[in-house]
């Protein structure tokens, strides 16, 4: 595998951010009803990371949808494709994503999840690619701003490949139009 990446985020640089963001958190939701809403696939790892890090008890729950074809991009349809177990009603509500592009994808949970009348409702974010954003979301938790390009690895996939990796990285034959292509991103 060497070779075939470089990498972006250390493995060590990741985790301290994820301690960071943790220690945050904790503070923020004291007293509080947490329940962490991963939006699958891509936030697995960050998800699980994160939850290690939160001194509170609080539910971890998943959401997996899809964006229509390229055809359709800008429209932000989104398909539900798993739906939460949980009732959102008076639970402090944190969506944890790996990375925010368009902002079509969390445009879209964002005001679906709000029409299920949770206590409180704010999203946390590993990466923030700000350059094509096409809707704008409130980003209240962001670990890094990168730069329009396509990584891979701490749950980032191209073509599903790579998600294990414990860095962020670059990697040479990324196919950034796939995502629009491929279920559950
Ligand atoms: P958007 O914000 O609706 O455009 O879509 C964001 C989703 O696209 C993320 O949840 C990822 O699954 C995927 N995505 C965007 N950029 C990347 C990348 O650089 N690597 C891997 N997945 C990405
Ligand atoms: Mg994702």
């Amino acid at each position: 595998m060497a070779g075939e990446y470089e990498v972006l985020l250390s493995e060590e640089v990741l985790q301290r951010k994820v301690q960071e963001l943790g220690r945050q958190i904790t503070a923020d939701y004291r007293g509080k009803r947490l329940l962490l809403v991963g939006v699958l696939k891509g936030a697995v790892v960050f998800i699980v990371d994160l939850a290690r890090n939160i001194d509170l008890p609080l539910e971890i729950d998943f959401m997996a949808v899809s964006s229509y074809g390229a055809s359709t991009e800008t429209s932000g349809v989104v398909r539900i494709i798993k739906d939460l177990e949980a009732s959102l009603q008076d639970k402090d509500v944190l969506i944890v994503e790996d990375i925010v592009d368009t902002g079509l994808t969390l445009d879209y949970l964002r005001q679906n999840l709000l029409s299920r009348s949770p206590a409180s409702l704010r999203i946390c974010a590993l990466l923030n690619k700000r350059k094509e954003r096409k809707a704008p979301v409130p980003l209240d938790y962001v670990g890094f701003e990168i730069e329009d390009q396509w990584v891979v690895g701490y749950g980032l996939d191209s073509g599903e490949l790579h998600r294990n990796l414990p860095y962020i990285g670059l990697v040479k034959d990324a196919q950034p139009l796939s995502k629009r292509e491929e279920p559950c991103e």
